[in-house]
């Protein structure tokens, strides 16, 4: 199977030993402790299962410039995206060494991992804006990945953490969450080598279902990694348990068994276009899996990236920085000549007349009224348990 990103075998910061755990679940309740933000709070999940592989725990002030200005740590590492502990205020915590993360996204605020503090830092206006102009590519507050990346404070608690659960995560999405070190498992139990992995933040209509499917031929692969994000998202925004319900019946009804994995992972979305879309790469590759589908718009929102920017990063990047390959996605559409979805590229004979494109608000407006989109845009039965929860939403 592929390596892991930036070392031999896989690193999860999850404490395994379950007396272990156990042990130190108990000595934080007597730690110093503070509330992390949710982002921190999903770095944590994300370094616990592996999927940050070979970082141990958050980064300092220079590594977070560092990666946002490079793409690499002050020691070299290849990262794209800063990976932070950043609170508003640490007077809870003074001058402790060890200290105990409590999760802002489970009731009571439980312990997630304990921290060692190698540095607090606060960081600068202007440290701040290097940060967020080079991960988001602008300064825009309406940028819902600048606004979140800039409310959460301005003090860096860098250093190792040891992760004691998986948050909401495990509880919530029974099943489809899983940890990286679990899809590896899933994956040589399947005697899986070539792996494509699909990332998605939303219901999989049929162009993401063919594209799955052109990438898994294209490549030869032996499965597909359909791979949902479970955390955070922008109002308006599909909610997970009813995109993994959607996405779980298009692959029972429309995939050969034993060809497809629905997984998904704990991470809050940063809409960072291109650079999520390294990150994704990044983690893809510490699940094991070969290539990663990056097609049009990837990670985006509004107009803030060109339509391919998350796939030319990939130009930019050094050649032996990452071993996970990226299978790149043209546009695809319903082609009436065919009768069937398309890459744009590959039928240059097409014009505009050929092809049936809906935009998402006409979908999301036919949806909640009940109407079922065309087939050539939703599986039935895809669109039914949409039109569902667009029904239960307006009844509000
Ligand atoms: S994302 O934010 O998770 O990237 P989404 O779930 O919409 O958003 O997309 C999942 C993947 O499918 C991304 O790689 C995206 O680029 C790709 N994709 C979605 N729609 C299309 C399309 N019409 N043509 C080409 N690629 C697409």
């Amino acid at each position: 199977m592929i390596k892991p990103h930036g070392s031999e075998k896989l690193n999860p910061l999850y404490v395994m030993n379950d007396n272990q755990r156990a042990e130190l679940t108990k000595e934080a309740e007597g730690l110093p402790s503070i509330l992390i933000s949710s982002a921190a709070a999903a770095n944590a999940v994300m370094l616990g299962g592996g999927y940050f592989n070979p970082l141990t725990g958050y980064m300092n002030v220079a590594d977070a410039i560092s990666v946002s200005e490079n793409m690499r740590t002050v020691s070299g590492l290849f990262w794209p995206t800063p990976v932070l502990n950043v609170v508003k205020d640490v007077s809870d915590i003074k001058d402790a060494k060890r200290i105990a993360l409590r999760d802002p996204n489970v009731a009571g605020n439980p312990v997630l991992a304990i921290q060692e503090v190698e540095a607090i830092e606060k960081i600068s206006d202007d440290q701040m804006k290097l940060m967020t102009e080079k991960v988001f590519g602008t300064l825009d507050s309406e940028h819902p990945g600048v606004s979140a990346f800039n409310s959460v404070g301005n003090i860096a608690i860098s250093g190792p953490i040891k992760v004691l659960n998986y948050s909401y995560f495990e509880k919530d999405f029974v099943g489809t969450y899983k940890t990286a070190y679990e899809i590896r498992d899933e994956m040589a139990e399947l005697r899986w080598e070539k792996v494509v992995a699909f990332q998605t933040r939303n219901p999989m209509h049929l162009a993401h279902e063919e594209l799955c499917r052109m990438a898994y031929k294209a490549v030869n692969a032996d499965g597909i990694l359909i791979h949902m994000l479970l955390g955070k998202l922008k109002a308006g925004d599909i909610p997970a348990d009813v995109r993994d319900a959607a996405i779980r019946k298009m692959v029972e009804v429309y995939f050969e068994p034993n060809t497809v994995l629905v997984t998904g992972y704990g991470f809050d979305m940063l809409y960072a276009g291109p650079r999520e879309a390294v990150l994704h790469a990044v983690f893809r590759q510490n699940c094991g899996c070969t290539h990663l589908i990056v097609g049009r718009d990837h990670a985006g929102v509004g107009d803030y990236y060109g339509p391919f920017d998350a796939q030319t990063i990939f130009d930019d990047i050094p050649k032996d920085a990452l071993l996970i390959e990226i299978f790149r996605a043209d546009h695809t559409a319903w082609s009436k000549k065919l009768g069937k979805v398309v890459m744009m590229r590959d039928v240059p004979d097409h014009t505009k007349d050929d092809f049936i494109l809906l935009s998402g608000t006409k979908v999301r407006a036919m949806l909640s009224s009940g109407q079922a989109p065309p087939p050539e845009f939703s599986r039935p039965e895809v669109a039914k348990i949409l039109m569902d929860y667009y029904q239960s939403i307006d009844a509000k």
